[in-house]
């Protein structure tokens, strides 16, 4: 049974209060909080087992080492990924994105070559492309978006032309929650000859995802928005791609050997094997542990039943949200097509101040652009506030959340 207030009682931090209202976090788009699973999990690893791993024979080393690669065959599971060569451990998303720009687009894309990306995505998904596609020569195209904030299949579809080598697209945008369709995205792009590449940081902490149901290359999240410790994320690689990759960063763990030629004053270096061919120097030990922690935890609600309760919440949202003349919601209106973030201003206020006063009811909203400028341009608007609700959120805190914009409305 999917409790949401019996899953509260492992979240300590939501037994705050702020300015004298009980806390409820919005803002979980941002990041999630923390279960004490997770906390006691990274407490335990640096109290009773904290080494570093793959390096020395000694008792200590070699239970971090087994707990770092146990992390990593959790993860494995959790995505329904082969095998844990599969699975890189990076800082998050936006680094994920990173290696596979330098090791496979700076090795694979020339001139005359296209990377199909759209105008929905957060800029770690359009800035590494600009940035390389300067170096390379390439062109960056970008599917359009309806005015709903839905991907324009027609846009994506006239785009995807023979050039198009990589089609890189979020499985969730961040701002309007549209869920897009990527396994009918990947049949697509597969059947032009481009790899597919997934950004799911917001996809993979709210519903069930498979890479082998959605036939993806490359699929990247964050731990720290899924109940994990900040500064730890995943890239998932086809294994035959990972192998042919070259690495992203070069130093210790990386490397098979290195060999000096005292000839040719030169240093002979192989390879790794996967995944550490990827994961240059001490990687996050800790925060590997405290996500193989989340993940067990999210395992055990289900991810259907997460998925099932934010999209209950959402429905209930959008509807009270309707009681708010003043409010725009922006996104499709269908809670069907999306997930629990829901985007909106309020007339006649700036989102930040929309964020600074529910901050006075204790309600932790987000504000600005959320990363996703090009969105906001579309939808003619320079900022809004945000509302991404998760497990430990409540039909009571949206309630809660309505009346308080009610009397925001009516400030003015
Ligand atoms: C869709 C999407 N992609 C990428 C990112 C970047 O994630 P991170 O900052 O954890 O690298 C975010 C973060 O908000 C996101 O929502």
């Amino acid at each position: 049974m999917f409790d949401p207030y019996k899953i509260r009682e492992d979240f300590p931090i939501l037994k705050r209060k702020i300015n004298n209202h009980p806390l409820i976090y919005f803002d979980n788009a941002a990041t999630s909080q923390k279960p004490k699973q997770v906390i006691e999990a990274v407490k335990e690893f640096y109290e009773k087992h904290n080494a570093n791993v793959h390096r020395a024979v000694h008792t200590l080393s070699m239970e971090a080492t087994e707990l770092y690669e146990e992390a990593h065959e959790e993860i494995a599971k959790f995505i329904g990924a082969e095998s844990m060569e599969e699975i890189v451990f990076v800082r998050g998303t936006t680094e994920a994105i990173n290696l596979v720009a330098y090791s496979w687009g700076l090795h694979n894309l020339k001139r005359g070559d296209e990377v199909l990306t759209s105008l929905m995505e957060h800029h770690s998904n359009i800035v590494p492309w600009e940035i390389l596609s300067k170096i390379k020569g390439f062109k960056v195209k970008y599917a359009d978006v309806n005015p709903d904030g839905t991907l324009s299949q027609e846009s994506l579809e006239e785009n995807l032309t023979s050039k198009v080598k990589l089609v890189c697209i979020t499985h969730v945008s961040n701002v309007t929650g549209v869920v897009n369709d990527v396994k009918t995205i990947a049949k697509l792009a597969h059947e032009n000859g481009a790899l597919v590449f997934v950004d799911g940081a917001q996809s993979v902490p709210h519903m069930p995802v498979d890479v082998h149901e959605l036939n993806c290359d490359f699929l990247a999240f964050s731990g720290h928005k899924m109940l994990g410790p900040t500064g730890i994320g995943i890239l998932y690689g086809r294994r035959e791609l990972l192998e042919k990759m070259e690495p992203f960063h070069g130093g210790g763990e990386m490397i098979r050997e290195v060999s000096f030629n005292p000839e040719k004053q030169r240093c002979t270096i192989s390879w790794n094997d996967l995944p550490w061919k990827f994961e240059a120097g001490t990687p996050n030990i800790c925060g590997a542990v405290g996500l193989m922690a989340a993940v067990k935890y999210l395992r055990a609600l289900g991810m259907e039943n997460v998925k099932a309760h934010e999209c209950a919440l959402t429905d209930h949202a959008m509807k009270r949200l309707e009681e708010c003349p003043k409010i725009t919601v922006y996104g499709p209106k269908d809670v069907r097509s999306k997930c629990g973030i829901i985007p909106f201003n309020v007339e006649g206020f700036n989102s930040h101040d929309v964020a600074l006063l529910l901050d006075s009811y204790g309600i932790m909203i987000r504000s600005g652009f959320h990363c996703a400028q090009p969105l906001h341009q579309k939808f003619k608007i320079p900022s809004s506030a945000r509302a991404s609700f998760y497990i430990y959120n409540t039909r009571e805190e949206i309630d809660r959340f309505i009346e308080a914009l009610k009397e925001i409305e009516q400030a003015l």
